[in-house]
């Protein structure tokens, strides 16, 4: 390949850099091949490679721009400045401190881009508003914070005031995000940064029907024409060719055999060097398209074709909750609501696109990626290969976001079978097209409502049945079916329930877990018929959902009794003066406007934490070092939404030990260094991981009391200096015991280990048993503003409670609710994944900084006194209310009950136009 050179200042230093034609001014960045050596700056994240999402965002002579669109060529002579001089700039480094300080990181992909637009801004003016700031940053897109803790600490860098460092302190406090604290200098290495050089690459050949059969060519001829390493198909494959979440569902192949069941399926992959330069569309394969199932009608119908053999009716899996008599209950209603619901297919859309390499070592397979789940990857890439776990370690890598869609295997198992062939490192990294088109989404649910209640509001009877397209294969579709039945009449108390649902196959993507479970979905049928209830009985919506909401001492309709922390009522009386408030507002807006009618919308939610009905033990190993230093060993990716952080803050708080250096090992979800933590999903790891470092720091300090020989509320202190620490015991610190005495040599020396697993009970045919150890619970208003010409809705602001349990630390609890809301913001308004359609971030949205309205929250703690310090999830919880608060509050703003979801403007605008707006 020709090689030319381009040379330019970046970063205050003239580098000339050696460039391939066609490369663009991140290739050259990320590669860092200069005249001087290598230096790559990884500082630069790649989330798109076309423009959309803003993550290489760099200074080119003091503008932002999308490093990946400008030629190499075109930075000849100019200057560039990247996230890696945050040191040199003074605006530069202050806005590192503050996105530390406020929270503004979680996963931290998006976060050097996010400084470079507003280092770029601050640069040219110093005092921006905040319209200004969104306007600046309107082009990064952030999947994690909702925004507002970015915009806050743009703010703070632009004012005079001293940014003061968030704090290492214990459970209870906004303690320093550690995870932000690297990302915002540009120092994580997420998955196609930490890939070596020299690396075989993998391309992946994939399927461009939805349904084809397929035969191979001469593959020899065209591995020797393009000098491949090999081809991979699915002979290949060493072990089962097959993968998924439970031991009885394995059913995805890595490579397809003879037939494709989706758009996109896998089945083959190049492996060799600049495979991007060959043309595909002289890869010998021969397609059959055969008729496709589409949608969840087509695969249910009589004599439909089978998606796969053994279940000849496409349904995966039924779930089921029963309780009372229904028909008694609705019988003796005074009213009774019922609706069909439906909800579309939604991308994860996390801004880091799937990656990782692969190698051996000391006679393992070591696979490196990013990951939320990396014990549950062990055994599917030892599967794959035919290998016992032990032969396989993870190693996962940072994570640029999940939110459920790096719970599934994606690149594992084609980077082991190409190790396995080839027999020398590999890697792959998905483009941003292939990251959405290959990987699992949302459900889309078609699901149908009834729900009764009599004269005072109070419910009697609820019924659902649910259909979840759970696309081609079966992934996380068991769990949705079975969480769905516990949640669908919401967190109310209903004493005759009867939900059913189904996940049925297709020739779809296949669909998997996505920030909820398929709660999400059910809380948009379940809130807008409290809404058609209140209307008939003539009640306040705030009233019908007080009265009914779930409190301590309720039993569920799954026999459950909630002995503590369900904080429902509490989150509603929180919102009530805000209610009152919004209606007024409303009310007074509509009376002077006929084409913009302000609506407000409530909805109030209820997730059951962790696995359901099922064992999900976390163990959590800490050691500490003979310098003093305490190390969590954690097994809990950290996908950005601070899990270390919070295990740090509560080993700090059990350990009780001035002095004390404790941090979590790099090696998080190391599948060799550290224990199984279980997966980073069902907003579990606060509450399951989070009590076995509790229990474990609670042992390290008995062991520590028992060396000191001391009674258990002793004061305990280390004293530093030199290579050992000591421990002082007493408040005057009149025991004094030398480390180094009582810790051996190496890692491990002075450890223990913690285990929880939540107590739960399985569930009988009825759905009856204590599915979940604990619930969050929140309620959430939503204010919008409709232009009933134009079908448009804005969100005008969104207040949300929610029980958390106790807060362990208030900002991350907060950032995630910020999060959550701008999901559910893009579920109601915006997001909807179409196969062949949005396949990029392009043409699928996702909500940008000037979407997002303000937010106001309200921290309910009403302590679980099994979770760590009272504390439980908060992850899932925030996202659930809000696309059915802003559905209501549309609703109140026009009389238009929308039933399907994204409300895109041209749908709301035919609903307004048939009744007549
Ligand atoms: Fe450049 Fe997305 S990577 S805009
Ligand atoms: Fe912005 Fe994760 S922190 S994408």
């Amino acid at each position: 390949m020709t090689v030319g050179a381009v040379t330019f200042t970046v970063d205050g230093v003239v580098e000339l850099f050696y460039a391939a034609p066609g490369d663009t001014l991140a290739d050259v960045l990320r590669a860092g091949e200069t005249s001087r050596g290598r230096n790559p700056r990884k500082g630069t994240k790649i989330g798109c490679n076309a423009g959309d999402c803003g993550s290489c965002t760099v200074l080119l002579d003091g503008e932002a721009v999308c490093a990946c669109l400008v030629p190499a060529a075109q930075a000849s002579g100019r200057k560039v400045t990247t996230i890696d001089s945050w040191k040199m700039w003074p605006e530069m480094s202050r806005l590192v401190d503050a996105f530390i300080a406020h929270g503004a990181a979680q996963c931290g992909i998006c976060t050097p881009g996010m400084i470079g637009a507003a280092h770029g801004l601050l640069t040219r003016n110093g005092s921006p508003s905040r319209r200004e700031i969104e306007d600046a940053i309107g082009g990064v897109l952030c999947r994690c914070t909702g925004y507002i803790k970015i915009v806050e600490a743009i703010v703070a860098a632009a004012g005079d005031a001293p940014i003061a460092a968030a704090p290492d302190t214990g459970v209870g406090t906004s303690a320093k995000n550690q995870g932000a604290a690297y990302a915002a200098k540009g120092y994580s290495n997420f998955a196609a940064d930490a890939i070596p050089q020299g690396t075989l690459g993998i391309r992946v050949i994939r399927s461009p029907h939805a349904r084809a059969a397929f035969s191979f060519g001469d593959l020899d001829a065209f591995a020797k024409q393009h000098d491949l390493a090999t081809i991979l198909t699915a002979a290949d494959v060493p072990g089962a060719n097959s993968f998924g979440i439970f031991p009885h569902t394995k059913d995805q192949p890595v490579f397809a055999e003879r037939e494709t069941r989706f758009r996109a399926e896998a089945v083959a992959a190049l492996v060799g060097q600049n495979l991007h330069a060959i043309d595909l569309a002289t890869f010998p394969i021969t397609w059959t398209p055969l008729s496709p199932v589409t949608g969840i009608d087509a695969a249910l119908a009589e004599g439909a074709h089978a998606i796969h053999a053994h279940l000849p009716d496409n349904v995966l899996t039924r779930g089921n909750l029963r309780t009372g008599d229904v028909v008694r209950g609705h019988a003796d209603a005074a009213a009774t609501a019922e609706g069909q619901f439906e909800t579309s297919f939604v991308e994860h859309a996390y801004i880091e696109p799937e990656a990782g390499h692969a190698w051996g070592e000391r006679g393992q397979v070591v696979i490196s990626a990013c990951t939320q789940s990396p014990h549950m990857d062990r055994e599917d890439v030892a599967r794959v290969l035919g290998l016992a776990d032990a032969d396989v370690r993870i190693a996962p890598t940072a994570c640029g976001g999940g939110f459920g869609g790096k719970l599934d295997v994606s690149v594992q198992p084609i980077l082991a079978v190409a190790l396995a062939r080839v027999g020398k490192p590999v890697s792959l990294t998905y483009s941003r097209t292939e990251s959405m088109v290959a990987t699992t989404k949302r459900h889309p649910a078609r699901i149908t409502s009834k729900a009764s209640a009599n004269k005072d509001g109070r419910l009697t009877a609820y019924e659902m049945s649910g259909d979840f397209n759970t696309g081609a294969y079966a992934s996380w579709g068991p769990t949705v079916a079975n969480r769905v039945p516990i949640h669908a009449h919401g967190p109310y108390k209903v004493p005759n329930v009867h939900n059913r649902t189904r996940a049925v196959l297709t020739n779809e993507t296949p669909a998997g877990a996505f920030r909820g479970f398929g709660v999400p979905q059910s809380a948009i049928a379940n809130e807008a018929l409290m809404d058609d209830l209140a209307e008939k009985l003539g009640l306040d919506r705030w009233h019908i959902r007080r009265i009914n909401a779930l409190k301590a001492g309720d039993a569920t309709a799954s026999g459950q009794v909630l002995v503590a922390s369900a904080g429902l009522p509490q989150c509603l009386d929180a919102l009530k003066p805000t209610w009152d408030k919004a209606l007024l507002d409303a009310s007074a807006h509509n009376a002077g406007n006929a084409r913009h009618k302000r609506g407000v919308g409530i909805a109030c939610m209820w997730y059951g934490c962790g696995n359901t009905a099922l064992s999900n033990p976390s163990e959590m190993r800490i050691s500490l070092e003979r310098d003093g230093r305490v190390i969590i060993w954690s097994g809990a990716v950290d996908i950005g939404q601070g899990i270390s952080t919070i295990l740090v803050q509560i080993v700090r708080e059990t350990l009780q030990i001035d002095g004390a250096d404790i941090a979590v090992c790099p090696l998080v979800g190391d599948t060799d260094a550290t224990l199984d933590a279980g997966k980073t999903s069902a907003s579990r790891q606060t509450f399951v991981s989070g009590n076995a470092a509790r229990r474990a720091a609670e042992q390290l300090r008995a062991k520590l009391l028992r060396h000191a020989n001391v009674d258990a509320d002793t004061k305990l202190a280390f004293e530093h200096g030199g290579q050992f620490a000591t421990l002082l015991a007493g408040s005057n610190g009149e025991r004094r015991v030398s480390l180094a005495d009582i810790i051996p040599e190496g890692f491990y020396g002075f450890e223990s280990i913690g285990r929880y697993d939540p107590p739960t009970t399985p569930l009988d045919a009825n759905g009856q048993g204590i599915p979940y150890a604990t619930y969050g619970f929140a309620a959430q208003i939503a204010e919008v503003m409709v232009d009933t010409a134009l079908g448009t809705t804005k969100v005008l602001h969104i207040h949300a409670a929610h029980d958390v349990g106790r807060a362990i630390n208030p900002m991350l609890v907060e950032g995630q609710i910020h999060g959550g809301i701008a999901q559910g913001l893009g579920l109601a308004l915006m997001e909807e994944f179409v196969s062949g359609k949005t396949e990029n971030l392009h043409d699928y949205l996702i909500p940008t900084a000037g979407d997002i309205p303000p937010i106001t929250t309200h921290i309910i703690e009403d302590p679980d006194p099994e979770g760590p310090f009272g504390a439980k999830g908060v992850g899932e919880p925030a996202l659930i209310a809000t696309a059915p608060a802003i559905l209501g509050a549309i609703r109140h703003a026009t009389g238009v009950t929308v039933r399907k979801v994204p409300v895109l403007p041209h749908r709301l605008w035919a609903l307004l136009q048939a009744r007549g707006t």
